[in-house]
C-alpha cells in the first residue's frame, strides 16, 4: 500500500457525495487521524454533470463504475451505489479480484452475498468493511466485533429501520393514519418514492441477517428471518396500543434459544410506553445487545442520512489508512456456521420463534354487533387453551358498515402458533368481517 491512501467512490448520491466532501474538505483531518493522505483519486456516478455542490477538481470522473476496480492507482473502493446485484455486486467482485481494499454501506449485498465476499476478501488477505450497513452512525457493527467480543451474545433487539420509527411515531403522536404519514415522509425525503423495501420490512432484515451473522457466527441467512412490515397498522391500532399503555413499533429480534437454535424475526410489536424502546421516536434507530458477561446494552442514534451514515464509511476508511483491519464478519468467514437458513439443506427450517417462547398478544377483530358474537370468540379461544387477559368493545366506531364493531382482545402467554390457529378458526365465524389482525406484546427478556 502506498504512503497516501488512494480512495476511488462509486455512487455520489446521499452517501457518496458526503463521503467525497468529507474527505476532500477535511483532507488535514484524516491525515491527523489516520497519521497518512487519504486521497480521491476517481469517483463515479451514473451522471457526471450533476452539481455535487463542492468541488472536486483534480478527481477522475469515470462514467463506467466497474472500470475503478482494476485502476492502478486505487488502494480502495467505497461502493456507495446500492443493490444486491448489478453494478455493485460486480464492482465489489471485480475490486476484490484485483486485489483492491472494499468499503461498502450496502446491507442488501451484505445479506445476500456477504459470506462468499468475505471469503473472498479474506483468502486474498483484503479488507472488506461495512459499519455504515447496519444502523447508520452507531456503531453497532464495532461494537459487536470490538467492545463486545468477549461476550457470549443471547440476543440482539433493534429498531433498524429509520423511516418505519418514523412513520410509527408521527402516527402515535399525531393520531394520523398510515397512509397519510407515508405521504408526508414522501415528501421530506425520509421515505422513497417506492417504500416498500422500508416498510415491509426488508431492510430490517438485511441489517438483521448481518448482526445474527456477526452476533452469533453463523452465515448471513436472510431467507431465516420471517419479515413482517407495517402497512397493516391503521390509526385505530394505535389508539387501541395506547389504551393498553403501549405503541407500536417494528422491531427486529434474533436470538439463541436453548437449543441453541437461532431464530430471526422483523415484525411490529406493542411496547409498553414505559420501555427504552418505545421512546425511540423519528427517524432514530436502537439497538440492543444481551450477552454474558455484560447483562445488556443499548445504543441509540441516526440510523440514516447523509452525515450519520458517512461518518460510519469514513471510520472503515481511517481504519484501513491507519492499518487496523479486521474479517467482516468478526471471525474468519470460513469459520462461520451454516444452518440458521431455509436455503441450506437442513432437515428443519429454522423457527421464526425460538420453539419455547410465549408471548401476550393483541387481536383486532371485526365483528357485527350482535348477540353470541363475543361467546363464539371466546369458545374458540377456549379450545386453543388461549386465556384472555382482556377484551374490549372501544366505542370508536370502525367504518360504521352494517353495524360492524372493533373487538380488542389481549392473551396471557402463549405460543404464537396457537394465536395463529385460533384466529385463523375465528376468520372463519359469519359474524366476523375482516381477517384478525395480531400483534405480539414485547415480552421484554
Ligand atoms: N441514504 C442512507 O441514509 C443510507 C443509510 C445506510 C446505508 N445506505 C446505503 O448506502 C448506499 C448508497 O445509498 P444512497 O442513499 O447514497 O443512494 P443514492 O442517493 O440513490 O445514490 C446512489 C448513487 O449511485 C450512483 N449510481 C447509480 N447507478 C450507477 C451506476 N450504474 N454506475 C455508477 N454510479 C451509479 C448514482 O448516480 P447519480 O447520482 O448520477 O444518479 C448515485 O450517485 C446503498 O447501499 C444504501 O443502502 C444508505
Amino acid at each position: 500500500m502506498s504512503k497516501v491512501l488512494n480512495v476511488a467512490i462509486a455512487g455520489l448520491g446521499t452517501v457518496g457525495a458526503e463521503v467525497a466532501r468529507q474527505l476532500i474538505e477535511n483532507a488535514d483531518h484524516f491525515t491527523h487521524q489516520s497519521g497518512r493522505a487519504v486521497r480521491i483519486v476517481a469517483v463515479s456516478a451514473r451522471d457526471a454533470e450533476k452539481a455535487r455542490g463542492f468541488s472536486m477538481a483534480g478527481v477522475d470522473f469515470c462514467a463506467d463504475a466497474l472500470a475503478l476496480a482494476s485502476r492502478e492507482d486505487v488502494d480502495v473502493v467505497l461502493e456507495l451505489i446500492g443493490g444486491e446485484a448489478g453494478v455493485a455486486y460486480d464492482l465489489v467482485l471485480g475490486a476484490l479480484k484485483n486485489g483492491r481494499h472494499v468499503i461498502t454501506a450496502n446491507k442488501a449485498l451484505l445479506a445476500h452475498h456477504g459470506h462468499a465476499l468475505a471469503q473472498m476478501a479474506e483468502e486474498a488477505g483484503l479488507t472488506l468493511a461495512a459499519e455504515a450497513s447496519v444502523a447508520g452512525g452507531i456503531p453497532v457493527i464495532k461494537m459487536l466485533k470490538e467492545s463486545l467480543a468477549g461476550n457470549q451474545i443471547t440476543r440482539i433487539t433493534g429498531i433498524l429501520n429509520g423511516t418505519c420509527n418514523y412513520i410509527l411515531s408521527v402516527m402515535q403522536h399525531e393520531h394520523r393514519e398510515f397512509a397519510d404519514v407515508l405521504a408526508e415522509a414522501q415528501k421530506l425525503g425520509y421515505a422513497e418514492a417506492d417504500p416498500s423495501f422500508d416498510i415491509d420490512g426488508i431492510d430490517a432484515a438485511h441489517k438483521l441477517a448481518i448482526l445474527a451473522a456477526m452476533g452469533f457466527g453463523t452465515a448471513p441467512a436472510l431467507d431465516a428471518v420471517a419479515v413482517r412490515g407495517i402497512r397493516d397498522i391503521t390509526r385505530m391500532d394505535m389508539e387501541n396500543a395506547r389504551d393498553l399503555g403501549c405503541t407500536i413499533r417494528l422491531l427486529g429480534e434474533v436470538e439463541r434459544g436453548d437449543s441453541g437454535a437461532i431464530s430471526a424475526e422483523i415484525r411490529p410489536i406493542l411496547l409498553p410506553l414505559e420501555s427504552g424502546l418505545a421512546k425511540i421516536d423519528g427517524a432514530l434507530n436502537a439497538v440492543s445487545f444481551a450477552g454474558a458477561p455484560i447483562g445488556a446494552v443499548t445504543v441509540v442514534g441516526p440510523g440514516a442520512g447523509a452525515g450519520a451514515t458517512a461518518s460510519a464509511v469514513l471510520a472503515d476508511v481511517v481504519d484501513l489508512a491507519m492499518g487496523r483491519h479486521s474479517p467482516l464478519f468478526g471471525v474468519p468467514a470460513k469459520s462461520l456456521k451454516q444452518g440458521n437458513s431455509k436455503t441450506t439443506n437442513l432437515s428443519a427450517p429454522t423457527p421464526a420463534h425460538p420453539p419455547g417462547r410465549m408471548e401476550k398478544h393483541f387481536i383486532r377483530l371485526k365483528v357485527y354487533d350482535r348477540p353470541g358474537v363475543l361467546a363464539d370468540i371466546t369458545a374458540i379461544l377456549r379450545g386453543h387453551d388461549i386465556s384472555v387477559e382482556s377484551i374490549n368493545q372501544p366505542s370508536r366506531a370502525e367504518d360504521g358498515v352494517n353495524g360492524a364493531v372493533p373487538v380488542i382482545l389481549t392473551t396471557h402467554e402463549v405460543k404464537p402458533k396457537a394465536v395463529a390457529a385460533a384466529t385463523a378458526e375465528m376468520a372463519e365465524l359469519e359474524a366476523v368481517l375482516a381477517e384478525p389482525v395480531i400483534f405480539p406484546i414485547y415480552h421484554g427478556a
